[in-house]
């Protein structure tokens, strides 16, 4: 097994054999002394730590938002990391100077989250208009709720730049000549290539956590984690296929992030709906990083992809030292965080019939705040109907019990019914 991690920061090869699960915003700020990534919660809410994470997929570099106090320095191999001090190399570049005409800081804590997380909407947004931009920085707050300014830095900047970046998967040239990003971004994808051939650090089968997007674990006891033996789920969003299908199945991949499947044009063909979920699943830095084996493992009984799964009557395939087992979803939850799971086991993906014609499906999620918040209530409906007549449903809801519920007497009494 390879001792080091490897992977470019900002313009800079790293190769380091420090603790691989010290979260990356620490290695950043104390041993790397790049203080403009700021931390706060350390909880993955409020988005001070965001920054750029670049992944090789074939023929281009994936640019995402995340939050790196949940993100293992694992996490970073063979990937190029952008912080606020990568974007700078020579004054201030487009954004900044959009924020600084518009007056959009005042105590300036959140200034660079949010030039991050706008960086990221120009390398990544297929659209680029004001609601994409917007969506790219529901993760970032500011604590000094200078919202109305940030919003016409931000509208200013798409005004100004939409004519000019195109469709094209490929922007980077585009984005240097704007000055959005600095010269050196050119050459990162060759710089990235021969780091592709490491092997991946994976294999240990003596450790105290699995661990996929961290999401959970590292909010949980960072400092606990950080001090044991871990096994990283080999989890990679963007080089796996996160959602396939298969005759008349589509599956998930268990290590999946939950943006990549709720965004992948399969799921948006068969789930009109699916919108739902972006909209309520935590904030796109948290999507980005958050699995959808996780999710389910994690069994919280507002488990919101467990619940929307649930409701498409999904199965789970694991896979252990001794074979492969798989069940259905609902068979899983056993009790409050009591898992039908058997040693050693690792979910490996996840399977439902592909929904035929008139079929209906939604999730809603109920909370104090509209944005950002867990489940007061959650629910998934699924069903199948001739006209107006349910033919055959199932429905499922989160926080009604101690486990994500898959409610197994409501379809017989749906069924047969008028839809009013
Ligand atoms: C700010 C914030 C907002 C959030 N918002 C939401 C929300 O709106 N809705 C929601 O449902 N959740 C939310 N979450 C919770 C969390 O992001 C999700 O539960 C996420 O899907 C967990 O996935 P992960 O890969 O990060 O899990 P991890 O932290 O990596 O793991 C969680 C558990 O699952 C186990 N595990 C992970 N993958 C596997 C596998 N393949 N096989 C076996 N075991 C495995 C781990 O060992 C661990 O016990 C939020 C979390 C944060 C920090
Ligand atoms: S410090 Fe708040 S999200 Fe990381
Ligand atoms: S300007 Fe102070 S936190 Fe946003």
């Amino acid at each position: 097994m390879p001792e080091k991690i490897s992977f470019i920061l900002n313009n800079e090869l790293i190769s380091t054999d420090i603790n691989p699960a010290l979260s990356l915003v620490d290695y950043i700020r104390y041993y790397k002394k790049l203080t403009g990534t700021k931390v706060s919660c350390r909880e993955g809410e409020c988005g001070a730590c965001s920054v750029l994470a670049g992944e090789l997929n074939d023929e281009r570099i994936i640019y995402k938002n995340v939050n790196f106090c949940i993100f293992s320095l694992h996490s970073a191999n063979r990937k190029h990391i952008v912080t606020i001090e990568g974007l700078n190399t020579s004054g201030l570049n487009a954004i900044q100077e959009e924020f600084l005409k518009n007056g959009a800081l005042q105590c300036g804590f959140c200034t660079p989250e949010f030039i991050i997380s706008l960086t990221c909407f120009f390398l990544s947004s297929d659209v680029i208009d004001i609601y994409n931009a917007i969506k790219f920085v529901s993760g970032n707050l500011c604590r000094c709720a200078g919202y109305f300014s940030i919003k016409d830095a931000i509208s200013n900047l798409v005004k100004n730049l939409s004519g000019k970046v195109s469709e094209s998967q490929d922007r980077i040239e585009e984005l240097i000549s704007l000055n959005i990003i600095p010269d050196y971004f050119k050459d990162i994808k060759s710089r990235l290539m021969p780091l592709q051939n490491y092997p991946m650090l994976d294999d240990t089968e003596d450790y105290d956590f699995l661990i996929s997007g961290g999401t959970d674990l590292y909010v949980r006891d960072y400092n606990l984690v950080k001090s044991s033996r871990i096994k990283y789920a080999t989890h990679s969003s963007s080089t796996i296929e996160a959602v396939w299908q298969n005759f008349n199945k589509i599956f998930i991949s268990a290590f999946a992030s939950v943006e990549s499947v709720i965004t992948s044009s399969v799921i948006k063909k068969y789930f009109k709906n699916i919108e739902n979920l972006e909209k309520y699943f935590g904030s796109r830095q948290i999507r980005n990083k958050a699995t959808v084996g996780g999710n389910i493992i994690n069994s919280s009984p507002i488990g919101d992809m467990s619940n929307f799964l649930l409701s498409l009557n999904a199965e789970v395939y694991f896979r252990n030292g001794y074979g492969e087992r798989k069940l259905l979803l609902r068979d899983l939850f056993l009790n409050y965080k009591k898992l039908n799971l058997r040693n050693g086991e690792i979910l490996t993906k996840i399977s439902f019939n592909i929904p035929p014609k008139n079929t209906f499906s939604n999730f809603i999620k109920i909370s104090r705040r509209n944005h950002l918040d867990i489940a007061s209530v959650n629910s998934a409906v699924y069903f199948i109907r001739t006209d107006d007549v349910i033919k055959k449903c199932s429905v499922s809801a989160g926080r009604v019990a101690p486990i994500p519920k898959y409610l197994a007497d409501t379809p017989h009494y749906l069924k047969g019914k008028k839809i009013s």
